[in-house]
């Protein structure tokens, strides 16, 4: 969705700001922010640039740099951790050849950890983009990310 569009389906108030940034990084390809989405907020919510900037950079959930097309985020809590994350993140960074908070070169995916993703039942798990895995195994993981390859 255009950027004036998404701003357009919110009134012009400041209480809006986090929901408008959430929907400017969910409309990148990159899933990040541009300084052209943290000025185009600003300029909607008649706030300052430095405040929407602030907010930008607090919390975690908003990235300010380009990310891969796949964000792939592992659940670190602790029961995904008492089920298995750590076998889950080895298997990651095995088969991506990269680490957390980086990127392939080919810009596929991006590897991140995150805080509990709210279905700990099926721990431990994973978010691709908007999709949770849970149950994960070793093996789970080589299928998904053969998937995600094939899907390119
Ligand atoms: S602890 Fe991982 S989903 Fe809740």
């Amino acid at each position: 969705m255009k950027r004036d569009k998404i701003l357009k389906q919110y009134e012009p108030t400041g209480d809006n700001l986090l929901a408008i940034l959430h929907d400017l990084q969910n409309a990148s390809p990159e899933h990040y922010l541009s300084d052209g989405d943290l000025r185009a907020a600003a300029d909607y919510l008649k706030l300052a640039y430095s405040s929407v900037h602030g907010v930008a950079t607090f919390y975690t959930m908003y990235s300010l740099k380009p990310r891969g097309k796949n964000l792939i985020r592992v659940c670190q809590s602790p029961p995904c951790h008492l089920l298995g994350s750590s076998t889950i993140s080895r298997e990651l960074i095995t088969l991506l050849g990269i680490g957390f908070g980086e990127t392939t070169a080919d810009r596929l995916f991006t590897l991140e950890m995150t805080s509990c993703l709210g279905v700990c039942g099926v721990a431990p798990a994973m978010m691709v983009n908007e999709r949770v895995y849970g149950n994960l195994t070793a093996e789970r993981i080589a299928e998904v990310i053969a998937g995600l390859r094939r899907a390119q």
